[in-house]
């Protein structure tokens, strides 16, 4: 009979990792050594991508803005190559499909390195190539953050904005063992390349429950409109068997940390939204404190992301995608991570179906 150790649930449940930590009770997030708060205020993108592959490794990983810069080019060398990968609606789709046209070399180091330089390039283009623009080449002199920001306006941004989506880029890079992250390793472990690992990451983070509610925070912030305006509407929301988007968490029981980081990060941004947010989080944590006494239900990430990703100037539609440019290196250490554990992760199930007669 297969039993937990046997079957690799072990590994599952009780993952090692030395990547990050999430701490639901306290609200403390820690990424590789360093508290998320402090991280997104001093690292760039670049040096908190290689603070989340070094973790755990013998050897520090070599990652410049050169190199990310050099990956950036590549991806966009291949634009051409992607035949429908960036038709459609939907960043997610678009960006599943690009990456999938990555190849992957066998050398999971240097893929990462592809696909962490990619994923702002489709990201952007796609983006772009929605709203009838033409594409914009990376730039080898600008860091990941400013570049992705430019290759999506056609602007260089002000260092208050290029800094602000630095800060968001680092606070998601990675978040323990959630949905993507989970993914990710799961593909990585039956020994498939970063590439497929990342590809598979990416159809996890779409779903609404994991990354896809920055965009329906902002269209609730449009719909609710003055803060006067908050409680009726977000009561009409519960009424109506829906849930408010941005709050609530599967591991949190109190505030998720990342949302104080992306409100500092906002503020010299000085967004009219802001307030906003503050009045809209306050009465959705006070009615859901009331309607469900039982279960704390306070702000995620996902709520300061919409005000913050909003001021910097994306449109709604690359918000998730955005979150898949942040949290592609935390994926690509989980894969090295699953390297060196180097054993299949194959949960058991437990048959509820009839037995032949
Ligand atoms: N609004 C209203 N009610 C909510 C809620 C929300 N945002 N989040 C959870 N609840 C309620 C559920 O309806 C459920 O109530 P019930 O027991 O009466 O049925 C209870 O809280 C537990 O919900 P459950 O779905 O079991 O919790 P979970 O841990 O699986 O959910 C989320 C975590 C994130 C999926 C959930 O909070 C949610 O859907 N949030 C909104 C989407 C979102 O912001 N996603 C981004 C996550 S970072």
């Amino acid at each position: 009979m297969e039993t937990a150790s046997s079957s690799g649930l072990e590994g599952v449940n009780a993952a090692n990792t030395a990547i990050s930590h999430v701490d639901g009770e306290h609200g403390r997030l820690v990424i590789a050594g360093a508290d998320a708060e402090q991280l997104a205020q001093i690292a760039t993108y670049e040096q908190a991508a290689r603070r989340v592959l070094d973790a755990g490794r013998a050897a520090p990983v070599d990652l410049t803005v050169a190199q990310l810069a050099q990956a950036r080019m590549h991806a966009w060398e291949l634009l051409p190559r992607l035949g429908d990968a960036l038709d459609g609606d939907d960043g997610m789709d678009a960006l599943r499909a690009s990456l999938a046209h990555l190849r992957s070399t066998g050398d999971d180091l240097a893929d990462a390195v592809t696909a962490i330089g990619a994923a702002p390039v489709f990201a952007a283009a796609w983006s772009r190539k929605v709203r009838g623009l033409a594409p914009v080449g990376p730039s080898a002199d600008l860091d990941h953050a400013t570049d992705y920001l430019r290759m999506t306006t056609g602007a260089t941004p002000s260092p208050a904005a290029a800094k602000a989506l630095g800060a968001y880029l680092v606070t998601v890079i990675d978040h323990g063992m959630n949905a993507s992250t989970f993914t990710a390793r799961v593909v990585a472990s039956t020994a498939s390349d970063l590439i497929s690992a990342v590809v598979a990451a990416v159809g996890a983070l779409k779903g609404p429950l994991h990354g896809g509610a920055p965009g329906p925070v902002l269209d609730m912030l449009d719909a609710i409109g003055t803060p006067a305006n908050a409680e009726a509407w977000l009561l009409g929301e519960l009424a109506a068997g829906r849930r408010i988007m941005g709050m609530g968490h599967r591991i949190y029981r109190v505030r998720d940390p990342r949302a104080a980081v992306l409100e500092i990060a906002v503020k010299p941004l000085s967004t009219p939204s802001l307030e906003l947010a503050h009045a809209v989080e306050a009465a959705a944590a006070k009615i859901l404190r009331e309607k469900k006494p039982d279960r704390p239900l306070a702000a995620n990430v996902e709520f300061y992301t919409a005000v913050l990703l909003d001021a910097v100037g994306l449109p709604r539609a690359q918000f998730s995608p955005t979150f898949g440019v942040g949290r592609v290196a935390g994926w690509c250490a989980h894969v090295l991570e699953q390297r060196r554990v180097g054993k299949l992760i194959r949960p058991a199930s437990t048959y509820i179906g009839p037995m032949p007669a």
